[in-house]
């Protein structure tokens, strides 16, 4: 079965995206391709078991083995969790010092190979869940303040969150980010990505809606960024520029929230980061309670980025560290102008890449001129979310040899109706299961799994 795309003819020469990116400590990315963050949700789940609690599964290796083969400029993992409480859900990948051991390490190590085959650097996203931790997972988790998050995802509410103080700052966050970072470090990874986006931990110390505190850590927009200055400190303490270790972040350009994030808040925030040495910020925006990835904007819609307004604000702050950006690219033409019009140096893909890992490489090519147009609505990101974690399940299931060294082998082709009714069909009896899950007070593990009709 043939695919739909956003467009057929290519307009424009795809060339300005294969050109090299240099960080400021000589590491370089082959192309201006950044694989997002997606979090993969099929790692072990044993929480009663540190040694095999967030172990990357053969799901995971073979999906970056797809990846690994897709030419990307840098690969980042999905959220890899740094404290075993906090997740962002269960399944997801974790480092964490009393579950370090041989397999661990091997596992990761085999990860960080898996992504580097045709050249790509290998980045890990280091996170840590805070308030949005489903309270199947962790009924009291850590926060800056004790702002409960109201409202569901996938049906489980989050439980009551405890404010940090001082000390714990220091032990369960600062050190589980150097900890994590030192291990990525020692396994093979060519660099770690904060997550300081989307309302998870980092962000609930920057967004004035989440950080209430009077002391050192809330109040001035200096107070709320210290604990990530911290963590960057520290981890520049064990893993020095010299080793060309990357350390980036990724960070919210605005949140559309009242009291939120501003799009000046951010630009200031990036001025420190450039002015403190990070290699790399990934710009975004929004957070659980306003999810921003669909346009807000009518100013955005024909140019695709849903915050490359805010890019452009914020651009000019960056001399020495490369930005990205991410979040709404589908056409070689938008992906070209962004980077032409300065908005930004790296181009992030997360949704597109799940249908078709090897998304760049057809690009550089030259034979595509966009991604596959869903039959999904583009606009909701609760089922073409969903739709991503299905189609990273399908190319799990075998390595990329085994697929006859063909990325898309068996993922579903969503730009096809029959498939979209029938996924949605699926849909229907997976939102059965959740809600029973939930209502045992059970965590969710693992994502919706579906036989669709296949790509050509
Ligand atoms: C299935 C899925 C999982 C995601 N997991 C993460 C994650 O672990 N960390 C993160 O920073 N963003 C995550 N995101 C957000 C993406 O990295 C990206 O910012 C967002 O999808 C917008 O880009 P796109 O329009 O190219 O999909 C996820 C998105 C999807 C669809």
């Amino acid at each position: 079965m043939t695919v739909k795309r956003f467009c057929d003819n290519l307009t424009v020469s795809s060339g300005i995206l294969g050109e090299q990116l240099k960080f400021r400590n000589g590491k370089v990315a082959q192309n201006r391709f950044l694989k997002a963050a997606l979090t993969e949700r099929v790692s072990t789940y044993d929480p009663e078991n540190p040694q095999k609690h967030g172990l990357p599964t053969e799901f995971i290796l073979n999906l970056y083995d797809k990846w690994g083969h897709g030419k990307f400029g840098t690969i980042l993992t999905g959220n890899v969790l740094v404290d075993p409480t906090n997740l962002e859900s269960a399944g997801n990948a974790i480092i964490f010092k009393e579950g370090d051991g041989e397999e661990r390490r091997a596992l990761f190590s085999k990860w960080a190979k898996n992504m580097k085959q045709d050249g790509a650097l290998a980045v890990v996203q280091l996170s840590h869940g805070g308030r949005q931790t489903p309270i199947t997972v962790e009924p009291n988790p850590w926060s800056a303040s004790d702002v409960k998050l109201s409202g569901e995802r996938r049906f489980t509410a989050f439980g009551q969150p405890v404010p940090l103080s001082v000390e714990q700052i220091k032990t369960q966050v600062i050190d589980r980010f150097v900890y994590a970072a030192k291990f990525a470090y020692e396994t093979g990874f060519d660099g770690v990505e904060l997550h300081g986006a989307h309302g998870y931990l980092l962000a609930q110390f920057t967004s004035p809606t989440t950080n209430k505190r009077t002391d050192q850590y809330g109040g001035s927009i200096e107070n709320r960024q210290r604990i990530i200055l911290e963590i960057y400190d520290a981890i520049r303490a064990e893993i020095p520029v010299s080793t060309g270790f990357l350390v980036g972040i990724k960070t919210n350009s605005v949140e559309f929230q009242e009291q939120g994030t501003t799009v000046d808040d951010a630009k200031e925030m990036c001025q420190v980061y450039e002015d403190k040495g990070f290699d790399f910020v990934e710009l975004s925006g929004g957070t659980y309670e306003k999810l921003a990835f669909h346009h807000m904007r009518d100013s955005t819609r024909n140019r695709e980025a849903f915050f490359l307004e805010f890019a452009e604000k914020i651009r000019p702050v960056f001399k020495n560290t490369i930005v990205y950006l991410t979040g709404g690219f589908r056409t070689v033409k938008a992906m070209v102008e962004a980077i032409e019009n300065g908005a930004t140096q790296g181009i992030g893909l997360g949704r597109p890449i799940t249908a078709e890992p090897d998304l760049p490489k057809k690009i550089l090519e030259g034979s595509v001129a966009s991604s596959i147009k869903n039959a999904l609505d583009e606009n909701d990101f609760g089922i073409t979310n969903l739709a991503s974690n299905t189609q990273m399940q399908q190319m799990g299931r075998n390595s990329y040899q085994q697929a006859s060294e063909n990325p898309t082998y068996g993922i579903s082709n969503f730009s096809d109706e029959e498939t979209v009714k029938r996924y949605r069909e699926a849909l229907v009896e997976y939102t059965v299961f959740m809600k029973t899950m939930a209502s045992q007070n059970k965590p969710i593990h693992g994502v919706l799994v579906f036989e669709g009709i296949q790509q050509a």
